[in-house]
């Protein structure tokens, strides 16, 4: 669904993606790993268009989107949550969604007239998935950090994704939010038949969670392979389990 080959991203003289590749199948659940400053981040915007790669090539579904800007990819079915909590903070949980809902059908030219009960409909639903129905008259910024970020992901959704990419979906959570959103996560991608690419600087949720893990180091691949290859290799434990 999503191959990255050998892709490289500097800012200034600083390389901070150096050598990356990554492979998404559809339907997957695939981690990338790797320490503060690894280029995870930034390799996440290299995918949803929001930087554009000094070299190599990424392919989603069999066509190149290397220099597609972000909004054409996100309408060929990527989409994105940020590290930083992107709601808008004063409208309901319901509003944040629905509004997410109504732009993806305008970008595809389905916004008819009498659409609006589906529109609420597909906005309950996308609630009702990630259990925030019950906060869905609550205002956005009134909720708790580990809900924000729950919503984050609502309102991604609301794009109908093929593939959706999560940066740090637990960032900032506690253990006990955080193996209740890896749950989550985990539920959407059966329920909903979704492809979801995330990244994590902790080993733990990772290896519980994943089916696929990319190990990022110093803006470089360090392998790609099920979880138990991952954990067998020497050189991911020499450069980043010797860290920790
Ligand atoms: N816009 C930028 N300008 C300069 N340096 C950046 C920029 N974005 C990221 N970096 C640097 O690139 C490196 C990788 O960052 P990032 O992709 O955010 O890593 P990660 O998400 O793995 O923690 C870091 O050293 C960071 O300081
Ligand atoms: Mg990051």
């Amino acid at each position: 669904m999503l191959k990255l080959r050998d892709i490289n991203k500097s800012f200034g003289e600083f390389m901070a993606v150096n050598g990356a590749d990554l492979t998404v199948s559809e339907g997957e659940l695939v981690a990338v790993i790797g320490p503060n400053g690894a280029g995870k981040t930034t390799l996440f915007n290299l995918i949803t268009g929001q930087l554009k790669p000094d070299k190599g090539r990424i392919e989603f579904m069999g066509k190149e989107i290397t220099n597609i800007p972000p909004y054409e990819i996100c309408k060929k079915g990527i989409a994105r949550s940020f590290q930083i909590v992107n709601i808008f903070p004063r409208l309901s949980v319901f509003k944040n969604v629905q509004v997410a809902v109504i732009s993806q059908r305008k970008k595809n030219n389905t916004l008819f007239h009498p659409a609006q009960g589906m529109l609420i409909e597909e906005t309950n639903s996308i609630l009702e998935s990630l259990g925030l129905s019950k906060k869905a008259g609550e205002t956005a910024g009134s909720l708790s950090h580990g809900d924000q970020r729950i919503l984050e992901i609502a309102i991604a959704l609301g794009n109908d994704p093929k593939l959706l990419v999560l940066d740090e979906p637990t960032a900032g959570m506690s253990p006990e939010e955080t193996s209740t959103t890896m749950e989550l996560i985990r539920g959407l991608a059966e329920e909903r038949g979704l492809t979801i690419l995330f990244c994590e600087h902790d080993m733990d949720v990772v290896f519980s969670t994943a089916q696929s893990i990319m190990v990022m180091h110093q803006g470089r691949t360090l392998i790609q392979g099920k979880p138990q290859q991952v954990r067998e290799n020497e050189e991911v434990m020499k450069a980043y389990l010797g860290e920790e």
